[in-house]
């Protein structure tokens, strides 16, 4: 023991050096739960932490149309971008719809179907146009509500006048007077036709100040070591977290989100150790956004992952497999450069994190990247490159790949899976997210699970081929009102179904607002029992 006093870091290199071969001894397949909404904030699982947020419906990604109460005409951006702003469609849609941009809590910006930002003319003529690729003072709002009415707007610019709808075709920053009549050409109705509420509304909507406190409370609430001890004692074998890209620029990532998720990684890893779990990293947000979903941490729902995006999502993996101690982005439209000297310190202490970590079950690449916009050929690349990272570290961590969402097919990623060793196919079945689920009874929904996803699994499913992971399902149906023994028959036949995938599947998810998504509550109330 003496010796182990003198030379701790020897001591901590010793034990690393002796689990070198650890990820080997995982059982497979895996039983596993996401700790979703922990590390990447998805709102509709707890409404509730976004309730402190002033103009809490008006996050980043919002969208919104606008109606003239005087020509009770929408606003469109003409051509949908790329041209002026118009006062003259009676219906709403893509053009008619406006994407918020959050600057403060009253202040906005508005982004068109094309992507350009509305902002005053740079004419000097107080036109209003939707011009600009990127935002800036003239492209700044303050929206004002109406008290007791908040749908009722005028929206000011940034020359301090506000909007007036002159004609169909003019709409110009111009106007002085204030009035809330339908007469007044500078009032407004403002409908709002969708919504997010992911890790950037968050920390944007409550901002620089509030952000971190809110943020470090909910890491440190949401889940606990209690809640690994539980699903160890519940039969459940691994835990995939996801983790978004920001937890690579820790502990001071770029605004508006907000340092600590690796902390609380390094928390789940401990966790694991001592009750004997694996955790699978999930990197489940990228920059540019793989899905335009909020899951993705998206800004404002579009998509745009794409070649430029390998290199740096590559370095945010490399950063996960080994934590490397000087972590920068390289990409040039990045603005900034990281050298981590707080965690270089950390690393020292511990030698032997994550890929070395006896806890390490896999990495997973990406999730749900969607099909068209993540073409095939890019998703190979980033795939090829994130394996090769990961490889440098590990020869004994699985690397799993998440297949494309949409309309892409499921056997995709097979041969290019079959030159890697130790890669894990990702599907996630959900028997919702379809119409073609409404109006299924218990029984067809049952049977669809024996039926199609048993042959979708085992279509993916070869014997020289990859391993498969079911790593999203949950026993939630679009039925209302079933019973508890349905439930148990629904939740049972996915996982005689799931367990068939030779890596293993994950629930979505652990704790969750609506009881059949918590694994938790499902095994509390005895809906689902693995033991
Ligand atoms: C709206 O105004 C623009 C610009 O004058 C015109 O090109 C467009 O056809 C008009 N659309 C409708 C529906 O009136």
């Amino acid at each position: 023991m003496a010796y182990y006093n003198i030379y701790p870091v020897l001591a901590l290199y010793l034990s690393c050096f002796a689990s070198l071969s650890s990820a080997q001894d995982l059982k497979l397949p895996l039983k596993s739960v996401n700790l979703g909404n922990w590390l990447v904030v998805e709102g509709w699982m707890k409404p509730s932490l976004f309730d402190e947020i002033p103009n809490k419906d008006l996050l980043d990604g919002t969208k919104v149309q606008l109606k003239s109460t005087k020509l009770q005409n929408y606003l469109a951006a003409e051509n949908g971008g790329d041209s002026i702003v118009v006062i003259n469609r009676t219906a709403a849609s893509d053009w008619e719809t406006f994407r918020l941009w959050r600057i403060d809590e009253n202040s906005f910006n508005f982004r068109v179907s094309n992507k350009q930002f509305v902002g005053l003319s740079s004419e000097g003529t107080n036109r209003i146009v939707a011009m600009r690729d990127a935002p800036g003072d003239t492209e700044t709002f303050l929206i004002v509500r109406k008290d007791g009415e908040p749908n009722r707007i005028r929206i000011q610019a940034s020359n301090g006048l506000f909007l007036q709808a002159i004609s169909d075709t003019i709409l110009t920053a111009d106007y002085g007077g204030s009035g809330w009549d339908d007469s007044d050409p500078s009032v407004f109705t403002m409908t709002i036709v969708g919504s997010l509420q992911g890790e950037y509304q968050i920390a944007n909507g409550y901002g620089p100040d509030k952000a971190p406190q809110v943020l470090q409370d909910h890491r440190n609430s949401y889940i606990t070591e209690e809640d690994f001890r539980f699903m160890s004692s519940n039969g459940l074998t691994a835990v995939r977290i996801p983790v978004g890209w920001w937890i690579a620029c820790d502990p001071t990532p770029p605004k508006p989100f907000v340092g600590g998720s690796l902390q609380a990684l390094d928390n789940a890893f401990t966790w694991a150790q001592k009750y004997g779990l694996k955790v699978i990293i999930d990197l489940h947000a990228v920059q540019a956004s793989q899905n335009g979903m909020e899951h993705s941490a998206t800004r404002d729902g579009y998509l745009e992952f794409g070649d430029s995006s390998i290199q740096d999502t590559v370095e945010v993996i490399d950063f996960l497999a080994e934590r490397s101690n000087a972590f920068k982005f390289s990409h040039a439209s990045v603005q900034y450069t990281h050298t981590h000297t707080l965690m270089k310190r950390d690393c020292n202490q511990q030698m032997c994190r994550y890929a070395k970590n006896p806890a390490l079950g896999a990495i997973e690449l990406i999730n749900e990247p969607w099909a068209p916009l993540v073409t095939l050929d890019t998703l190979k690349n980033y795939y090829k490159a994130g394996y090769d990272a990961i490889r440098k570290y590990t020869s004994s961590a699985y690397v799993i790949l998440s297949n494309r969402l949409g309309p892409a097919d499921r056997k995709e990623l097979l041969s290019f899976a079959q030159g890697l060793s130790k890669a894990v196919i990702d599907v996630h079945y959900y028997s919702l997210y379809s119409d073609m689920f409404n109006g299924f009874s218990v029984q067809q929904n049952i049977d669809f699970i024996y039926n199609q996803r048993g042959s979708d699994l085992a279509a993916v499913t070869t014997s020289d081929g990859p391993l498969t992971f079911v790593g999203e399902w949950v026993a939630e149906w679009a039925i209302n009102g079933a019973s508890m023994e349905d439930y148990h028959r629904f939740a049972k036949a996915q996982l005689d179904v799931y367990g068939r995938a030779t890596f293993g599947w994950a629930y979505w998810s652990y704790k969750c607002q609506y009881n059949h998504w918590s694994l938790k509550w499902m095994i509390e109330n005895n809906y689902i029992k693995l033991n």
